[in-house]
């Protein structure tokens, strides 16, 4: 019986994890095109490896600045989902011509 318990439970676990569905995920992914590509780079957003406390911030922070987000619950989770600390860094960035960038900013000239 407890060994049944246990088998139950780890399905829920299973069921419940963002990272399981990748349906979930390929959805987060069209949310985050969808609402965030007006004002900058994706790539902007992708490199970030913050807590989803943080994420929940920037988020707001961008309706705030007139991002238009349908659904915030799935863009939160798939951000956190997928660019959390515990993911590793993304190599650094290139530029066209192969040289280094700062950020993955668009539209900015020096
Ligand atoms: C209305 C325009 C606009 C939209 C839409 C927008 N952003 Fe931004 N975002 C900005 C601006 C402006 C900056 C600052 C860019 C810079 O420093 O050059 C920024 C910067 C960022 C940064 C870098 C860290 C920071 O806070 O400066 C992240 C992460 C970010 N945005 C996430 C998002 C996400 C996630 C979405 C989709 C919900 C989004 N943005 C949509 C305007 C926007």
């Amino acid at each position: 019986m407890r060994k049944c318990f246990g088998l139950l439970g780890l399905l829920l676990v299973a069921s419940g994890a963002f990272a399981a569905d990748p349906q979930l995920v390929e959805r987060g992914r069209k949310e985050e095109q969808r609402s965030c590509i007006a004002c900058h780079s994706l790539l902007l957003i992708d490199r970030q490896r913050i807590s989803t406390a943080a994420w929940k911030k920037e988020i707001d922070k961008m309706i705030g600045w007139g991002a238009v987000v349908p659904d915030r619950q799935l863009l939160l989770e798939y951000l956190s989902q997928e660019y959390n600390e515990s993911k590793p860094l993304p190599p650094p960035e290139l530029s066209g011509n192969g040289s280094k960038t700062q950020s993955g900013k668009t539209g900015t000239s020096k």
